[in-house]
Formats: C-alpha cells, structure tokens, sequence
C-alpha cells in the first residue's frame, strides 16, 4: 500500500492487486488498483476504506500509523459504495473501535446493515454536508446505479476534490506515477485502454444512469478527480469526462475505426474464409482486431467488441446451433447491453445449418438492436463465389460503420 499526500490534509492511500478475478468474474490482464482516501481536519473520516483481497486490515492499519492517523482516531467511515471491495473491512474495524459513524445514502444504509449488521449510520441525502474542522467541508451527493443503487459522490470543498469511487475508475495497476500530470504517453494510453476494460466489463450495463453521473460531476468546480480505481486528475479533470462521455457512446453502438472479428473454427473451413477477410481489411487500412473463442478471456473480449465499430462474426454450425464459445461470447456481450453495432456473420455448415437461427434468437433475447449486414453462410470450404459475397459484404459493413466511428 502506498500512502500520497495529494492535499493539505487529504492523503491517498493505494494499492495494486493482481491475479484475482474481479466480481468474481473478471480475469484481469494489469491487475487493478483500490484508492481510499483519509481526510484529517479536527475529525477524521476515511473514504471507501480497501484493504485488498487478502482482507487484512492490519496492512490498512499500519499504512495509516504511518501517516500519523491512529485508526482509533478515526471518526467517520465514508462509504460511497457499499460493494465489499470498498468496504469489506468495516466489520473488522468494529473490533478495534467502537464509536465511528458510516455516513452513507439510505440505499446504502439497507445494504450495510444486510452486509455488515451495522447500525452506527448517520444517512445523508443530496447537498447535506458534514464539517470536519480546520476548513474541511465534505458534501454529499448520491449517484444511483453507478454500478450499485447506493452510490454517491463525495466532495471536499476546500481543495475542490470529487471522491466519486467506482466513478471514472480505470483498471490497470498503477507504477509510480498515481497523478494525470506525472503520467508518460504510454501510461497515458495504457489507463485510457484500461478504463475501456473497466467501463465495458463493470459499469456499461448502467450507462444510462453513468450519463447522469457525468451531468452531475460537471456542476462542480474540481481541481481534483479522485476515484476508488486508477489514476487520479488534476491536470485535466475533463480529460477523463470526456474519456466516460465516449466510452458511454461506445456501449450504444459507435466506436473506433476498428474492426472485430469474433471467431471460432473447428475444422478450418470457417477460418479459410477469415483469413481472406483479413486481406480485405487490410487493403481497406482498417485496424482488425482478431478475438478466437474461447481463447480470449470474456474482460479481453468484451472490452475489444465495445471499443470497435465494426464487428464480424465469423463462426459454423455446431449441432444445430451457434458455434458455442461464439454463441456464449454473444449472450455476454448482449448482457452488457452493448447494443446499436454495425455487424456481419459468415460461416460453414455441414448439413442443415442453424448458427445463424441461433445468432438471431441471441441478438432478439437481449435487445441488442445491432445494424447487421446479410449474413452468408456456406457448405464446408468457402468456393470463390463466397469469398466474393463475403468481400461485398465486408465493403457494406465498413460504409455501416463509417457513421459510427468516435476515436
Ligand atoms: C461437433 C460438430 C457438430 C456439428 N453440427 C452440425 C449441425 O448441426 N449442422 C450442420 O449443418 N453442420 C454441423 N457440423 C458441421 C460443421 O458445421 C462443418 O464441418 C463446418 O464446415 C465446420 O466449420 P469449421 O471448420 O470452420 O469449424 C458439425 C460439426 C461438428 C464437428
Ligand atoms: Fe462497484
Ligand atoms: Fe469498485
């Protein structure tokens, strides 16, 4: 755990963690960090408290003894969200102090109180506000469905700081550089990536409500955007408004002028047909992306369909139905609503086909009203004739995406 001051006052503490599946889901390829943020006026109150996924809060402990906070000092617990990875330590704190307040939303409270059995709450609604002493104001402001129903955004007003935790959160760990303005290019590029990951694998289900976030976090003045994952801003607060406001375009349908293929091939027959695709694509100076099911894990896979505004699907028949790692990476991406693609399936059949039936019924099921072209689908190896539909198909599907493409 690393301890940074980043205000008067106001200290981040941060750590990486890596080889774990996150939400129990999530294989995540950089890892991620977890924030927490402590606030010292006269009183004390930590912000969405971590203590990794080891769960020892002694390594909290000692971090903060080490910043000259005695966890016995510790007035307030500030739970901006109640998911255990922000709080899964408040039961353990109640073994070494007995008389702190969570200050929470009242959708929070039910949660802590079903999670925890805590009753020490003092719920807060918009606007309310709590003085710390010594010029430390924090402001209350809740941000439903950002990710739970809980959430809120929490502001400090005397160094203008938002601590809007799972809110413009980014996975990948982070180095030694923790702030936007200490970034190199390549880190720079690297959390942009990480937070398409992020947004696309955790938060795209609820863009609808992440737009509302996004309004809201522009009423405040900000000198500084301090979420509970990656990187913190205070160069350019807009920078990662602006990331969230593309990303959350992203999950209705636009994208980079990127193509995706999401492939899978038993035999060959399907794959003969990908690679000629390829050769179309690159002739067209359009980036491919090549996603081979089930080899790609589903957070790799997600996040490369969501960022891209062109998405092939290239897959057979497997009795009777949709090659299946393709057919379980559609209903994947059709949960995570990722609606509104420009897209085209081709693929091989043996005898009677049925992918594409199935392709259909996944695509209806989950509402993901994706722009296709029409599909082509043929007996074993593809003949001349269907690399030809497939080339006029690819053609059709670029001028599709042309008005999708946001970078
Ligand atoms: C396990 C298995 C199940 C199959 N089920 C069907 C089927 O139900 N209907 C059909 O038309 N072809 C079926 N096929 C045939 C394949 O769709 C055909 O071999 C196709 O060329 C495979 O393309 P690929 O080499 O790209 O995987 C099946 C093949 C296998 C190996
Ligand atoms: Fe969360
Ligand atoms: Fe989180």
């Amino acid at each position: 755990m690393e301890k940074i001051k980043i205000a008067d006052g106001i200290h981040l503490l941060t750590m990486n963690v890596e080889d774990i599946l996150f939400e129990g889901v999530w294989k995540l390829a950089n890892g991620v960090t977890l924030n927490s943020y402590i606030v010292k006026g006269e009183k004390t109150a930590i912000i969405d408290g971590v203590i990794g996924w080891d769960g020892v809060p002694e390594t909290l402990y000692k971090n903060l003894a080490d910043i000259d906070v005695d966890p016995k000092d510790i007035d307030y617990l500030i739970v901006n969200h109640m998911e255990p990875d922000h709080s899964g330590w408040i039961e353990n704190f109640e073994k070494i102090k007995n008389d702190f307040t969570i200050v929470c939303t009242e959708k929070a409270a039910k949660l802590v109180t079903s999670f925890y059995g805590n009753e020490r709450l003092k719920i807060v609604k918009e606007g309310d506000t709590l003085d710390l002493g010594n010029g430390k104001v924090l402001s209350f402001h809740p941000v439903p469905n950002v990710h739970w129903p809980d959430t809120m955004y929490t502001y400090e007003s005397s160094s203008k700081t938002l601590f809007c935790c799972d809110m413009y959160g980014s996975f990948g760990k982070m180095g030694e550089h923790h702030f936007d303005d200490e970034m190199t290019d390549e880190e720079v590029e690297f959390f942009e990536n990480e937070g398409i990951r992020y947004y696309s694998n955790v938060m795209t289900t609820f863009t609808p409500m992440l737009r509302r976030a996004i309004e809201k976090s522009k009423e405040f003045e900000l000198n500084l955007i301090a979420p509970g994952h990656g990187p913190l801003y205070r160069k350019n607060t807009n920078k990662i408004i602006n990331d969230y406001t593309r990303f959350s375009k992203y999950a209705e349908g636009a994208g980079k002028n990127e193509i995706t293929i999401l492939w899978g091939s038993m035999y060959g027959m399907t794959k003969k047909a990908i690679t000629y695709a390829e050769k179309i694509l690159e002739r067209e100076g359009i980036k491919v992306n090549s996603l081979e099911m089930p080899l790609n894990t589903d957070s790799e896979m997600i996040a490369t369909v969501f960022r891209s505004a062109g998405i092939i699907i290239a897959a057979p028949t497997y009795e009777y139905k949709l090659f299946p790692p393709v057919a379980a990476a559609m209903d994947e991406i059709g949960r995570k609503k990722i609606t509104g693609k420009a897209a085209f399936r081709f693929g091989s059949y043996g005898w009677s086909g049925g992918a594409e039936k199935e392709l259909n019924e996944i695509v209806e099921r989950n509402r993901m009203k994706w722009d296709f072209v029409e599909s082509i689908e043929f007996e074993g190896s593809p003949k001349q004739e269907d690399l030809d539909k497939i080339e006029a198909g690819i053609m059709e599907l670029i001028q599709k995406m042309k008005e999708k493409i946001v970078e």
